[in-house]
């Protein structure tokens, strides 16, 4: 075993699998491209406040999952737990036009216990959009995760929905809320018997049976809905279902963070079973900006995890590559020359994918590397072929020898590999 190991819930990740990666994140990036967003980039750290937002922030990520240090300067800084509060520190600071619509991909950090599929650090795909309450807004964006769902090839996905109200009509839910578990907190679990009073609505989160036998009991979200609200959550599900994306209303459904308002959403990978099966979730959260010193802005966005996403993939048996990342040609040179190093980069400048061996190996091992390289071609050159200004073009995955080995003239061998490989 090495000295030093990834420390505990976080991955490296290498080629070939790095390739899904890169696949997912492309993908990503054009349907992002196609709704009009532009990428941001923020520190991966962030002042503590940031993210913990004092009085009323109960969030289990902001009070006990967070990466907290100091630096050399004494500020107290945190690793990002998360995309959002980011995004809106952004905005509030260099105050873009509106609508600001940011989309990213970040790592994030959480201490907690890790399991498949909920690691220390993980990543996200997501957006935010600043400026707008608008519920047309709420249905581009959950459009936009759904279809990058469907392209990723996941079809056992579901779209949970719910709107928790504006500040008031949340307040009020949670008020009645809190006098029902009053009542029952003796029935809560371990856990919430103890902390249901900080922020009654991580109960309403809780799965386990006795928490969910006493909020079944209790009071339900909607009911709390303003007319305003009420409206908004209408045009939603109106605009969701005329582009045909199916909804499963989920009363309960409050999310991990305290700064959700109105709509909120989460999207369920059937195939993954019970535990950890949410592949993205997001909402509206339309006081952040002022919680974060900026002017009342409402903002909207989703967060979606890249190792759950290909997690779920693999469960529905999707094995489509998502971008190819397979080399076209390895040189094998036997000439003792620098040959290899100009044949390399002229097909490079001519844009295939080209790889070679180094320090002087035998034909017969240059020729295993080619294998394991995945390269279609071979392209071989010896002191004839050297000599003759040609070199031998041999397609691996070719069978017939003779079919699979000629000799090509080095001025025709760009138009010859085109041809052959269908570039
Ligand atoms: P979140 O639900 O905490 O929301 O995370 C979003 C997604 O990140 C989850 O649905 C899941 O796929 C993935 N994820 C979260 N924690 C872990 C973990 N420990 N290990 C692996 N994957 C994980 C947010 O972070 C919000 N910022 C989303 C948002 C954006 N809301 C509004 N805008």
């Amino acid at each position: 075993m090495s000295t030093f190991q990834a420390p505990i819930g976080t991955h490296d990740v290498l080629a070939p699998q790095s390739a899904l990666w890169e696949g997912l994140v492309a993908t990503f990036a054009e349907h992002a491209y196609r709704s009009g967003f532009g990428l941001i980039l923020t520190p991966m750290f962030e002042d503590v406040g940031v993210f913990h937002r004092g009085i009323g922030e109960h969030s289990d990520v902001a009070s006990k999952e967070m990466y907290v240090f100091q630096d050399r300067g004494e500020r107290t800084y945190a690793l990002r737990p998360e995309g959002t509060a980011s995004v809106v520190r952004a905005f509030v600071q260099h105050q873009p036009t509106t609508p600001f619509k940011a989309w990213y991909v970040t790592p994030a950090f959480r201490y907690e216990r890790p399991q498949a599929g909920r690691y220390r650090q993980h990543h996200q795909l997501g957006v935010e959009v600043l400026g707008t309450d608008d519920p047309a807004l709420d249905v581009d964006v959950i459009a936009l995760a759904w279809r990058f769902y469907q392209s990723l090839g996941l079809t056992q996905i579901r779209l949970l929905l719910n709107s928790m109200g504006h500040v008031e009509c949340r307040g009020r839910f949670v008020e009645v809320l809190r006098g029902h578990l009053d009542e029952h907190r003796e029935q809560l679990c371990d856990e919430h018997r103890v902390t249901w009073d900080k922020n009654p609505l991580r109960v309403l989160d809780c799965k386990k049976a006795a928490c969910l036998e006493v909020t079944d009991a209790g009071p339900t979200l909607p009911d709390f809905l303003c007319a305003d609200c009420h409206a908004h959550f209408g045009h939603v599900r109106a605009g969701l279902a005329q582009l045909n994306i199916e909804v499963t209303l989920d009363p309960r459904l409050v999310r991990g963070f305290d700064y959700y308002t109105r709509t909120t959403f989460e999207f369920v990978a059937d195939a993954l079973g019970s535990a950890q099966n949410a592949i993205g979730g997001g909402g509206r959260y339309d006081g952040l900006s002022e919680q974060l010193g900026g002017k009342p802005t409402s903002g909207i966005g989703f967060g979606s995890g890249i190792e759950r996403l290909l997690l779920a993939r693999e469960a529905e048996g999707v094995t489509s590559n998502l971008i190819n990342r397979t080399i076209d040609v390895f040189v094998v040179d036997t000439t003792a020359t620098q040959v290899a190093s100009s044949l390399a980069d002229q097909l490079r400048n001519a844009g295939f994918a080209v790889d070679r061996a180094y320090d002087g190996r035998s034909m017969k091992s240059q020729m295993k590397l080619a294998d394991r390289s995945g390269a279609r071609v071979a392209l071989l050159i010896g002191p004839q072929e050297l000599e003759a200004g040609q070199v031998t073009m041999r397609d691996l995955r070719s069978d017939d020898f003779e079919q699979a080995q000629r000799r090509v003239a080095r001025e025709e061998l760009i138009d010859v590999l085109r041809a052959h490989l269908q570039h």
